[in-house]
């Protein structure tokens, strides 16, 4: 049925987008929607902890968008989606994202982001293939390319000064980072070995809508609201290098679509901050936020002390992470020369955005917290 609807419109690109049901897959699906026309979308999602179906209630009213439950790792779930539709770009979103849970239970990190990007990279090769050269090495049908969606951590930690280049070493620390930096080497060798058509990226941290809470900006956020109190690993002085998550998506979209066979490309903006200072700005924010429109203090949970007590004191040191990378900060000069990507969303507008989606939609926080969310807190913020 798919394959006769794309007989009927050579036009329409198949996309196959996993781990579509995260933060950054979510919000990539609904970049995509909107900015194109003759697409179609097959989500692939296990729908694990950080994966929820609800942030794609709306978008599933689409036509254009197909999700499938399933691991990345099952061969034949691969398959069939390859078999079902005609598949022309597969981005690879799906991962274990978590540093922290890497330091608790390496081994799924392992075998979601090596051995499920292997997997990938195979069943798209397979139906990929066309034909061979004369020299051994498989020709690829015209304009299919695998994406994958990597991160700045690979390169390791800096100092107080310089910045990642595509160039610079691959130097990983957490298991997270070391099962993402197996994952681009894997793409790479595919690259090399078999001439797949791949591009990587590596992005900083990113913010933004739907990001889920055990990540600092919306758990700080969700605390805040709860009336608890904020835990700063170590001195607070780690800097990240933040980026509104829509920028990401569309640094990707424009690598799939113009980047050059074979690359990788950073991507980020310029914009570090020392924990403590987001922290801080959150708390200012939110506070700010609630005295210029008090309809947001009802979003404040039953118990919770009022606005007068959000403020710096909520703020409490805690016992640092294992292995904790100093600073990332990221050189987007190539994406920037060659593509025109620029971030669009100075940070000021992107974290006000950010707090504002998060207290309008706390309905979506109960939702994805409703699991197994209480239990994580506790194992890893109680008596740190
Ligand atoms: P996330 O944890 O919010 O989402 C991951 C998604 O993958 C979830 O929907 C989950 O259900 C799905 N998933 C996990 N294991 C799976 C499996 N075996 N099979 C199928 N689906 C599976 O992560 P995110 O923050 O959206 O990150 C997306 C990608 O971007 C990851 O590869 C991550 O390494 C990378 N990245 C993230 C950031 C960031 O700041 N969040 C920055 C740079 C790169
Ligand atoms: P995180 O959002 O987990 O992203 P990453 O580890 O991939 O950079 O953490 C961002 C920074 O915030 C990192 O330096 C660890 C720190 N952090 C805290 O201080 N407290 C927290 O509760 C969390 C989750 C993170």
């Amino acid at each position: 049925m798919q394959n006769e609807l794309y007989m009927e419109n050579k036009n329409i690109k198949y996309y196959l987008l996993t781990g579509g049901a995260g933060f950054i897959g979510a919000n990539f699906v609904k970049h995509m929607l909107k900015a194109h026309s003759d697409i179609k979308i097959i989500v692939l999602d296990a729908l694990t902890y950080a994966g929820n179906l609800g942030t794609l209630k709306e978008d599933l009213k689409n036509d254009s968008l197909i999700f499938v439950k399933g691991d990345i790792c099952d061969s034949k779930v691969t398959n069939k989606i390859f078999e079902d539709y005609n598949i022309d770009y597969l981005v690879n979103f799906a991962a274990e994202s978590h540093v922290d849970r890497s330091i608790e239970n390496p081994q799924i990190f392992l075998q979601t982001n090596i051995l499920g990007t292997q997997n990938l990279l195979d069943t798209a090769k397979k139906f990929w293939t066309v034909g061979k050269d004369e020299n051994g090495y498989p020709i690829y049908r015209d304009g299919v390319k695998y994406l994958q969606v990597s991160t700045d951590e690979v390169y390791g930690s800096l100092g107080d000064t310089g910045y990642f280049l595509e160039t610079t070493p691959l130097d990983p620390n957490s298991p997270y980072s070391a099962s993402k930096t197996g994952a681009d080497l894997i793409v790479k060798a595919y690259a090399e070995t078999f001439k797949m058509p791949v591009n990587t990226t590596r992005c900083s941290n990113n913010y933004g809508p739907y990001h889920f809470p055990e990540k600092l900006i919306p758990l700080i956020i969700k605390n805040i609201l709860e009336g608890k109190k904020l835990p700063v690993y170590g001195d607070g002085s780690n800097v990240r290098d933040w980026l509104y998550v829509e920028d990401h998506c569309k640094a990707i979209d424009l690598v799939l679509h113009k980047g050059r066979i074979g690359e990788i490309y950073n991507v980020g903006g310029h914009n570090e901050k020392q924990n403590i200072e987001i922290v801080k700005l959150t708390i200012a924010t939110i506070r700010r936020l609630m005295e210029q429109n008090h309809s947001y203090q009802q979003v404040l949970k039953p118990g919770h002390p009022g606005i007068g007590f959000i403020n710096d004191d909520m703020i409490t040191f805690v016992k640092d992470r294992l292995g904790h990378d100093q600073r990332y900060a990221i050189d987007p000069q190539k994406i920037s020369k060659e593509l025109g990507w620029l971030p669009e969303t100075k940070f000021e507008d992107g974290i006000v955005k950010t707090i504002t989606w998060y207290l309008e939609n706390q309905g979506w926080v109960e939702e994805v917290t409703s699991g197994d969310y209480q239990n994580y807190y506790k194992q890893m913020y109680e008596n740190r």
